[in-house]
């Protein structure tokens, strides 16, 4: 089928899942979302990021994607089961493959998840491993997203923020580390020095993106005759949107349009 995929993140974090997907299926077309206006997510009431998450993911249904991408932890945490029951369109989202994947690479069975504070109050991953016999514990990391909303991915007093919040999980002896929000890949040169090379980093953007490949192999929703449009769409300045994704992702983004259909005023979506 040949409509676009749809990808939405509170900001700068989904494109890891975007550039996965891309690397994955190039010939796909994809729209971009990324609400910078009202990012981040991660410190807000659930309810507001449900309000947020639905109102950006009604606007992309609006402009015809075929499926949605919610490349996003937090809004997956507090949305996916009403998008599954809101939209006729098939969701991917990014907890679930991220925490199987980390259920089948621990081999002591000891995994952390570094989240928002969204994340982990809700509960979502704790949930998604519950029936395994698994041990988790929960770092929230807010001011990470704010390092990478700033475009900033090294230096040193990210280093002493990430030696802060990393210090619960080495001493817990986690063997295996979720990233558990889709910004965090983009840190995974600092994270992974601190934690040391005998923690494995699962990417809840890469898990995400394999999924998404399998639900839209599933549904027979592949792209044959796409030419890999790739749209970046923003509530906030474009031009801001486009240097601070070029610092971070280097070419993958080169220009970035302002979402028209998702004004302020969308965003009091009828829940
Ligand atoms: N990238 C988002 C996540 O995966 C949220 C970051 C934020 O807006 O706080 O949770």
């Amino acid at each position: 089928m040949n409509s676009p995929v749809g990808i939405f993140d509170s900001g700068f974090g989904g494109l890891t899942v975007a550039r996965a997907i891309v690397d994955q299926l190039p010939g796909e077309d994809i729209i971009y979302l990324g609400d910078t206006a009202r990012a981040p997510y991660g410190p807000r009431p659930i309810a507001e990021v449900r309000q947020y998450a639905l109102a950006c993911l009604d606007a992309l249904v609006d402009m015809g994607v075929k499926a949605l991408v919610i490349a996003c932890n937090s809004a997956s945490s507090a949305v996916l089961a009403d998008a599954r029951e809101r939209y006729a369109i098939p969701v991917a989202e990014v907890v679930l493959p991220a925490a199987r994947r980390a259920v089948r690479v621990s081999h002591k069975g000891r995994i952390a998840v570094l989240s928002t504070q969204a994340t982990a109050t809700s509960g979502a991953y704790a949930d998604a491993v519950a029936a395994t016999g698994v041990d988790l514990m929960t770092a929230v990391c807010p001011r990470f997203v704010e390092f990478v909303e700033a475009g900033i991915t090294g230096g040193e007093e990210l280093l002493g923020v990430a030696q802060e919040y990393l210090e619960p999980v080495t001493d817990y002896g986690a063997d295996t580390v979720i990233l558990g929000c889709t910004h965090y890949p983009l840190l995974s040169g600092v994270i992974s020095y601190v934690l040391g090379d005998e923690v494995t980093l699962v990417s809840s953007a890469e898990e995400c993106a394999n999924s998404t490949y399998a639900l839209l192999a599933r549904e027979g929703l592949l792209a044959p005759k796409t030419q890999g449009i790739r749209r970046f769409l923003t509530t906030g300045s474009p031009d801001r949107f486009a240097r601070i994704a070029s610092r971070l992702l280097g070419d993958f983004v080169s220009t970035a349009e302002a979402c028209e259909e998702l004004s302020l005023e969308h965003v009091r979506v009828e829940l």
